[in-house]
């Protein structure tokens, strides 16, 4: 569809210039039968303002799925501002963006993305109470990377149960990409329980540094050169770098019974992701797993409560349970189950709305 058809599927679509800033940003608001929208504040020197809109309207639909996914009382939202974050950004231009946020009274709540820091938010938040995902200093959760592991091995005991009949993640085989705040605390988790890891990491001393925590553990560790990672022969590929990993370079390589990892927009395209099931390979659909962030800063609204929020991490098993067992009945695959998994809650939670 064309972008004035994605724009008409949205619920709002905000433009906002602000020339004595030089603020140039799109807030876009998809869907709030859950909840007021929430999604990131992303910055890029977008080439053209058209380029920028298909971004940010591909981006806030994809959150109305995350949060349904992640069963929060948020919808789908996303703001992008167009510019270089290297040399256009100004505290007054983030000041001007918190009032624009200001301006739709709580229909959007939004954090940093890639391009913006919470340095930028700072700023926003004098302007402002609908920013989440803010640093512990300033009366936020903190680093999301504890509860999006808690979600990623959550999936992990899910997959590993309908595969092998256990939920232990003990005994097995992993590779993992990416040892950083994600996959360094799985990777360090999976050791504890005594699996066996691989690893690829860009940074030495990140790979350096797993290896040594393995001597203390049950588990054993093994580095692996680069993209050497897709080939490695194990019950599971845990992606926790970059996104685009499932593409048609790697899926041949895969030695794997399953994909179960953090990193965002895995699959190159849905039709890799129907590649992967004829090829046999049980693939966790990426934003179900990696949802226990979301999960945090959703719990903002409440006042964030560490143990509410891992508990709601656990509830993430279930999810993906549930799809696996839903693709397996109706011969989809788990992308499909998923989407359809979303779609449900968004309309059982319409038909709720409706009833008050
Ligand atoms: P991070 O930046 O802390 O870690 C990424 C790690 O991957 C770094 O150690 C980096 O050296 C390594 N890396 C980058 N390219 C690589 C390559 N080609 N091969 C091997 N290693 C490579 O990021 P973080 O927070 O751990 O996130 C990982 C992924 O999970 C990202 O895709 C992120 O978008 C996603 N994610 C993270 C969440 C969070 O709460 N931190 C929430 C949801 C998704």
């Amino acid at each position: 569809p064309d972008v004035f058809t994605r724009m008409e599927e949205h619920e709002q679509v905000v433009f906002c210039n602000d020339p004595a800033t030089g603020l140039r940003a799109i807030i876009a608001i998809h869907d709030t039968t859950l909840g007021p929208a929430l999604g990131g504040c992303r910055m890029h020197p977008y080439e053209t303002t058209e380029a920028a809109l298909e971004d940010v309207l591909r981006l806030s639909r994809g959150m109305t799925q995350k949060c349904a996914a992640a069963d929060v009382d948020f919808g789908g939202g996303k703001a992008v501002i167009i510019g270089d974050p290297q040399k256009d950004k100004s505290p007054a231009m983030f000041r001007a963006f918190g009032r624009f946020v200001a301006s739709l009274q709580g229909r959007f709540y939004t954090g940093t993305d890639m391009g913006t820091t919470m340095e930028d938010f700072s700023h926003a938040l004098k302007e402002t109470e609908c920013i989440v995902g803010v640093p512990e200093a300033y009366g936020g959760s903190g680093d999301s990377s504890i509860p999006t592991t808690a979600g990623v091995l959550n999936s992990l005991r899910a997959v590993n149960e309908s595969l092998f009949g256990t939920t232990a993640l003990g005994g097995r085989t992993y590779a993992v990409q990416g040892l950083g705040k994600v996959g360094g605390k799985v990777a360090a988790h999976l050791l504890d329980d005594g699996a066996d890891v691989y690893a690829a990491d860009l940074s030495d001393d990140a790979l350096e540094a797993m290896s040594r925590y393995a001597e203390g553990t049950p588990g054993t560790f093994h580095r692996v050169d680069g993209d050497a990672i897709f080939a490695v022969e194990a019950d599971v590929l845990v992606p926790c770098a970059m996104g685009g990993v499932l593409n048609d370079t790697t899926i041949p390589q895969l030695k794997v019974r399953a994909v179960v990892g953090a990193a965002n927009n895995q699959l190159a395209s849905r039709e890799h992701g129907s590649w992967l099931q004829e090829r046999g390979i049980l693939y966790a659909p990426d934003y179900i797993v990696n949802g226990g962030g979301l999960i945090q800063v959703a719990d903002e609204l409440y006042g964030g409560s560490r143990e509410r929020v891992l508990k709601k991490t656990n509830a993430i098993f279930t999810s993906i349970a549930e799809v696996i067992s839903q693709s397996r009945l109706d011969q989809i695959t788990t992308v499909e189950a998923a989407d359809r998994m979303c779609e449900q809650r968004l309309q059982e939670r319409a038909r709720g709305n409706n009833f008050f």
